[in-house]
């Protein structure tokens, strides 16, 4: 049997209906319960929900077989597993953001307010930009707006929590989508049985 890290929430719905479409369903899911761990023992898999950041410590640990992570996570804490498929939900962008009239005249250390500390540090340092990485863990458009940082390294999906805070991009850091991982050594042990499911949920997107 698979054991399977869902991510909690909308994107982790769509992911489990993807899977359920390639022929790994598991009824008992769809059920209104305050359970966490569902099997179908028919189809060999087993699925547990789990925090959306927390999918890839599950997968890299072994205690998950498979999972379904963003990039933005799998870039943050390069966590040591296969990244098998792309699975084209959970779409948005990594973008850097500031008030509307902000200018970087690169005269002073660019502080910048961010879940994403490592994403940030590699995005500037490419650009040889000195900065104050502000940790901040949620409501991070809050920050520019109250002179914590002057800029911010963070999702932008529709864009509207930027608009509607007088923020906007002011550069795109890299595309983020949901993507499908292993665990290594699961990966070895059961390397058809994995490969027969990441071609299936293929199959199913390409419909
Ligand atoms: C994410 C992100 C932005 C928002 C972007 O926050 O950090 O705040 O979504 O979406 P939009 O472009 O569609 O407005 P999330 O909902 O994960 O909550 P957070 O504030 O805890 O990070």
């Amino acid at each position: 049997m698979l054991s399977i890290a869902l991510p909690k929430g909308r994107l982790g719905e769509k992911v489990y209906a993807m899977f359920e479409k390639a022929g790994y369903d598991c009824p008992s899911i769809r059920e209104e319960s305050r359970k966490l761990v569902f099997e179908n023992p028919e189809a060999g898999v087993r699925y547990f929900w789990v925090k959306p950041s927390d999918v890839a410590i599950y997968v890299e640990r072994g205690a998950a077989d498979l999972g379904v992570a963003g990039k933005d996570i799998l870039l943050e804490y390069a966590p040591a597993v296969f990244e098998l498929l792309d699975l084209g939900v959970g779409v948005c962008k990594m973008a850097v953001a500031a008030k509307k009239d902000f200018r970087d005249r690169g005269d002073r250390t660019l502080r910048v307010a961010t879940k994403f500390p490592a994403i940030a540090r590699r995005h500037f340092a490419a650009r040889g930009r000195e900065i104050d990485v502000i940790k901040l863990n949620g409501s991070i458009e809050l920050a520019p707006l109250l002179g914590l940082s002057d800029v911010i390294v963070d999702i932008v999906e529709t864009g509207k929590t930027l608009k509607e805070n007088g923020l906007e991009v002011v550069e795109d850091v890299i595309p983020i989508s949901a993507r499908l991982v292993a665990n290594r050594a699961s990966f070895r042990f059961h390397t058809a049985e994995i490969e027969r499911l990441t071609a299936k949920m293929k199959e199913g997107m390409n419909e």
